[in-house]
């Protein structure tokens, strides 16, 4: 059986390793929602994973939710990309790139003049949101009008396009954590009474149709799609969400993905692995919480094909390294997630 350190083959991508780099938002994009010279080296510093997967990218400048996040939607934030992707390329590794549209997980102030938050319905998320200036909470977004939905499709089709412009190995569809995604897909935050709502199948609706854009840019095997069913994350809440993602993964599995990435969350008590395996037929990738024993085990087994690691991966750039050597892990410093600038970015060290 393979191990955490054997290559894998994830639709057209081919990775050295099965230590995958898990999408972490850190807020330190520029101006414009650029990265910067800090991505370059922060993300060349990780390429020794078997794949990369960015931080939460926003496909619009509606679809910005967080402060500092960086964007996929104008030329020059296209070109920053493409630094990043060369970077990473020729120290060897994979980087996909992760769309992220925030829908009603927003505050106006960590947006551009003139940027909307839509979602499928207008209802505030209950909880707050860090902004420059302190903890805010979340607003009542505005429902988007049916004659509007295509629009919102396409900036996704388009970011795939410039991801790939960019020199992107593949990009991944983020639908969990509370984003317009999940706002969809769950009966808390989807209230709509048209072919986007109500019944399960027009729940499902928005995410199918995202996917199969994104699919027809440069075929489905350089798409990945990323879920954690039950996840309460930002105030998202669904009647039953074991059904949901079970139907959305029936219609997902025949499109030939590159891989299914699944965060199992032991708190939302519904074995997530065992649905994906049950409903989606291709590569999965499975995340949180995991060491490289465990790791190691899930993939010997035949549980899953490849283990994505995040916070371990931010203070412990040479992460595969360790692993294969035994060596201890760098503790991560909680306080620079979050911050601007190169602390607790780019310092983390290194074996010698
Ligand atoms: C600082 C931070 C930022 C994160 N941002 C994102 C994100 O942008 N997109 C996403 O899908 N998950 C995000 N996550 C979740 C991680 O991808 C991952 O699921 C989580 O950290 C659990 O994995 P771990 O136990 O290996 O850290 C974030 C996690 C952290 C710690």
């Amino acid at each position: 059986m393979p191990a955490l350190i054997d290559s894998l083959t994830l639709g057209r991508m081919q990775l050295a390793n099965r230590i995958v780099m898990a999408p972490m938002t850190r807020s330190r994009a520029n101006d414009g929602d650029r990265v910067s010279d800090l991505h370059v080296e922060y993300y060349r510093q990780r390429a020794s994973a078997g794949l990369i997967i960015t931080e939460g990218t926003q496909p619009s400048a509606d679809g910005k939710g967080y402060c500092r996040t960086p964007g996929i939607y104008t030329a020059a934030q296209v070109a920053a990309w493409r630094q990043v992707t060369d970077a990473v390329h020729q120290a060897g590794g994979r980087i996909v790139l992760q769309i992220m549209h925030c829908g009603r997980v927003a505050h106006p102030d960590n947006k551009a003049a003139g940027a909307e938050t839509v979602a499928p319905s207008a209802i505030t998320a209950r909880g707050d949101m860090f902004t420059e200036g302190g903890m805010k909470p979340f607003t009542e977004p505005r429902a988007l009008r049916l004659d509007e939905i295509p629009g919102v499709i396409e900036q996704y089709r388009q970011a795939t396009e410039n991801a790939y412009a960019a020199g992107f190995d593949g990009v991944e569809l983020h639908a969990t954590s509370g984003y317009l995604p999940a706002q969809f897909l769950s009966t808390g935050s989807n209230q709509r009474s048209d072919q986007y709502g109500g019944s399960l199948v027009n729940r499902l609706r928005f995410v199918l149709e995202v996917l199969a854009a994104m699919n027809l840019v440069d075929g489905a095997d350089r798409v990945g799609l990323r879920i954690c069913p039950g996840n309460p994350f930002n105030d998202l809440s669904d009647d039953n969400p074991e059904e949901t993602f079970s139907a959305l993964l029936d219609a997902v599995s025949p499109m030939g993905l590159a891989y299914l990435h699944v965060i199992r969350m032991a708190a939302v008590g519904i074995d997530n692995i065992a649905l994906a395996r049950g409903h989606f037929d291709g590569p999965l990738i499975v995340n949180d919480s995991y060491d490289a024993a465990e790791a190691n085990a899930v993939i010997e087994q035949g549980t899953a094909d490849a283990v994505s690691f995040g916070r371990s991966f931010i203070s412990n750039p040479d992460l595969p390294r360790r692993f294969e050597q035994g060596a201890a892990l760098n503790k991560l410093d909680p306080a620079t997630l979050y911050s601007a600038g190169p602390e607790g970015f780019i310092d983390y060290p290194s074996l010698a």
